[in-house]
């Protein structure tokens, strides 16, 4: 095993998970992945720090679409929950005030 240091200084889990056996899951209508899509290409842009991946469940499935932001300094993270493609700009600004990066113009 090898063990390096990541490049990212946050990494953001998205929950995409569906279940299809009519429990609640993050995945239930296709938002979570706009959420994923949309999140990902927005930071890449922005040049940040971070990694954003889709994950499966991460356990508060009735709250979905869940995201999850883990610092790797231990800053301690955030947990988004009932998030909606509009909800992008609003956790872009979340992981700016966690990398303590304003945006442009501020
Ligand atoms: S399905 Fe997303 S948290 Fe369980």
């Amino acid at each position: 095993m090898n063990i390096a240091q990541t490049p990212h200084k946050l990494h953001i889990l998205v929950c995409t998970n569906a279940r299809h056996d009519g429990t609640p899951s993050c995945g239930d209508s296709g938002e979570a992945q706009r959420v994923f899509e949309t999140l990902k290409a927005r930071l890449k842009e922005a040049k940040l720090p971070v990694r954003v991946s889709r994950t499966g469940c991460l356990g508060p499935c009735a709250q979905g679409p869940n995201v999850m932001c883990y610092a790797q300094d231990g800053t301690p993270g955030v947990w988004l929950q009932g998030v909606g493609e509009g909800d992008v700009p609003e956790i872009e600004a979340k992981v700016r005030s966690l990398l303590n990066t304003p945006s442009q113009g501020e």
